[in-house]
């Protein structure tokens, strides 16, 4: 009897969530993954295609709709997609990490189904699997606002998606190789790529975009690369920033901008110069020799219909020789600011918006670190390197066998006095539902660092040289910090976090340095509901694969009710 009720109540708050969806529209997608060859920077390679495009294709929607992607894997290898930045509320299912889904398996297909409840902004999706980012198959995401929300600047012309990259002209399979291997790691790229376009400045490039003169246009860029932060700038024209991952910005006029790994942002670009050919420039930074690529941007109605080229001399990179470079950097983060009084869809409806005034409950302070075990390289994050399981977390913890898979909290609040000793194994959190954190990223090391989380956006509160301590924290941004869903951290440096941890899942947090994360830089942070309710997380998807020791297990109840 009690039990008849309990399935009854289960039932009816199954229905009260597809009602709860009902009322926003569905978009559907359906996606043919598959190899192909292009040559981007040269060379003829193998490359990840959906739907025959290199990028994929763009899904654009507004707050709150119902994305429905039904992928269909026709390479010969397992896959996944992550949608990075998209907050998946309650709903960590569909987030495609090695640690919460079983790999869709050649010739089948599985249905990714979310809602991009309470966003807007730029954002981007890509395969999470092998080192198959490294081949392509990711795209752009644009989230709107929703047609009665006022956005704060004019409705531009039009909006142009410019996914930039560092590329290597090894096939994803080789580089596995040589990262599988063990003695070295990726070495430099081959080139930069803007969409699918690297030019030379020698003016012979098709146009990857036209504007007609007078007009605003939006310009979305992402840094989808694998190792490398990228400066962006166009030839004679400014650019007025206005979104940053998410947030509207205050709008201050910059003539470049650094993106790091897995960072978006967009720009408005006003087409009021002489009316010809200019070039949009990407440089390599903190870098020698800095690499660049350009595309050609066209205005439509030159004189007489010629066609004018662009000017041969490209603009300058800014300083690209540390600490000078990463002065200029930091310089730039720091003027980033989040427009207070813009209307949008609010990062976090639990009330941290006034997050100055919450007190953090708990400091997680995160140093990366390299080094070898067992005489391969590896990468670290206070000395655990994490290693995926073949059943993945969520999976585990579900199904009440997380004790035979992982151990929690093997990783420690702070770094180890001795970060170079490694250990290998999944590296999971337990982390507090609502709990507000304080996350520091520390680096002692050469290189630049830049990570993202997935389930939350962050308030990104200070990025700051030398050795973070508790002093540091009178000088956080505790009014107007960017929310947004990736951090850099320069060498020598720290940056400084601050999150609600209000959306119940197990959730990644990684380095974008794609070589990085595949080695180890990377753990999952486990946010459970204390009530157990419907509220905070949704139950399995009815039709989750399962892999691993959970296969063949009977399916557990219900683990939510609607109380
Ligand atoms: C791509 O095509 C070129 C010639 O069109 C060929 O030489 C090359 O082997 C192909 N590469 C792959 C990876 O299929
Ligand atoms: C993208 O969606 C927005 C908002 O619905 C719409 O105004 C715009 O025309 C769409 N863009 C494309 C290229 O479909
Ligand atoms: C696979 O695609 C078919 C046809 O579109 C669809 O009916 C089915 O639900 C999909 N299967 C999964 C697991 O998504
Ligand atoms: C902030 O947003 C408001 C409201 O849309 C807008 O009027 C204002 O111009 C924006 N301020 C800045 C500095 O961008
Ligand atoms: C751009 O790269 C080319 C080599 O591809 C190099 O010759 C040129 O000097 C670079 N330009 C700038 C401004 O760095
Ligand atoms: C935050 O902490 C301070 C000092 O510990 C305390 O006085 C205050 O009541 C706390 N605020 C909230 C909202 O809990
Ligand atoms: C995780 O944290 C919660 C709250 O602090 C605690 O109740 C729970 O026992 C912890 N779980 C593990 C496995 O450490």
């Amino acid at each position: 009897m009690f039990k008849k009720l309990v399935l009854s109540f289960v039932f009816v708050s199954w229905l009260f969530v597809v009602r709860v969806h009902c009322e926003d529209p569905y978009v559907f997608f359906k996606w043919h993954v598959t190899f192909g060859n292009l040559s981007l920077v040269g060379v003829p390679q193998q490359v990840i295609l959906i739907n025959g495009k290199f990028p994929g294709p763009t899904i654009n929607c507004s707050t709150n709709e119902n994305i429905v992607v039904n992928v269909f894997n026709e390479i010969n290898e397992p896959i996944l997609f992550t949608w990075n930045g998209i907050r998946q509320r309650k709903n960590s299912w569909q987030d495609g990490r090695p640690g919460v889904n079983c790999p869709i398996q050649p010739g089948t297909n599985y249905t990714y189904k979310f809602q991009v409840k309470d966003q807007i902004g730029s954002f981007f999706y890509y395969p999470t699997t092998s080192l198959h980012r490294a081949a392509g198959g990711y795209g752009a995401i644009n989230v709107h606002s929703r047609p009665k929300i006022p956005v704060p600047f004019d409705w531009p012309a039009e909006e142009f998606n410019v996914l930039i990259a560092d590329w290597y002209i090894k096939s994803h399979s080789a580089l596995k190789k040589i990262l599988d291997g063990g003695k070295r790691t990726l070495r430099r790229p081959a080139g930069i790529i803007i969409n699918d376009k690297s030019g030379k400045g020698d003016g012979k490039d098709e146009p990857l975009f036209t504007m007609q003169p007078g007009l605003t246009y939006r310009f979305r860029f992402c840094n989808v690369g694998l190792k490398t932060s990228l400066n962006v700038r166009f030839q004679d024209h400014d650019m007025k920033l206005v979104e940053i991952e998410g947030s509207h910005t205050v709008q201050y006029d910059y003539d470049s901008l650094d993106i790091h790994l897995g960072q978006c942002l967009s720009v408005l670009v006003t087409a009021d110069q002489e009316p010809k050919d200019y070039y949009l420039v990407v440089y390599t930074r903190f870098r020698k020799p800095s690499l660049n690529a350009t595309a050609t941007i066209r205005y439509a109605s030159t004189p007489d219909g010629m066609v004018v080229r662009p000017s041969a001399e490209l603009p300058p990179p800014p300083p690209n020789d540390p600490p000078l470079a990463i002065a200029w950097s930091i310089n730039q983060f720091r003027s980033f600011k989040r427009n207070l009084t813009a209307s949008a869809a609010r990062p976090n409806p639990q009330g941290s918006y006034r997050y100055g005034s919450i007190n953090i409950t708990r400091t997680i302070r995160i140093a990366s670190s390299a080094g070898t075990v067992n005489g391969k390289i590896r990468y670290a994050l206070n000395g655990i390197s994490h290693e995926d399981t073949e059943t993945p977390l969520k999976l585990a913890e579900y199904f009440g066998v997380a004790d035979k898979v992982f151990e929690y909290n093997s990783m420690k609040d702070k770094p180890p006095d001795n970060l170079n000793r490694i250990v290998v194994k999944p590296n999971v959190l337990n982390g507090t539902y609502r709990n507000f954190v304080e996350i520091i990223f520390e680096n002692s090391e050469k290189s630049i660092q830049s990570y993202h989380l997935s389930g939350y956006t962050f308030f990104a509160v200070a990025i700051e040289s030398g050795k973070w301590s508790p002093k540091n924290r009178k000088d956080y941004n505790m009014i107007d910090a960017v929310s947004r869903y990736s951090i850099q951290v320069y060498p020598g440096s720290w940056a400084a976090i601050l999150t609600a941890f209000d959306n119940a899942g197990m959730w990644n947090l990684r380095a974008q340095t794609l070589e990085r994360n595949y080695l180890g830089q990377q753990l999952y942070i486990s946010v459970l509901s204390p009530e157990k309710s419907l509220r905070d997380e949704y139950n399995i998807p009815e039709t989750f694969p399962l892999c691993g020791i959970v296969e063949d297990m009977p399916m557990p109840p219900p683990a939510y009710t609607m109380f």
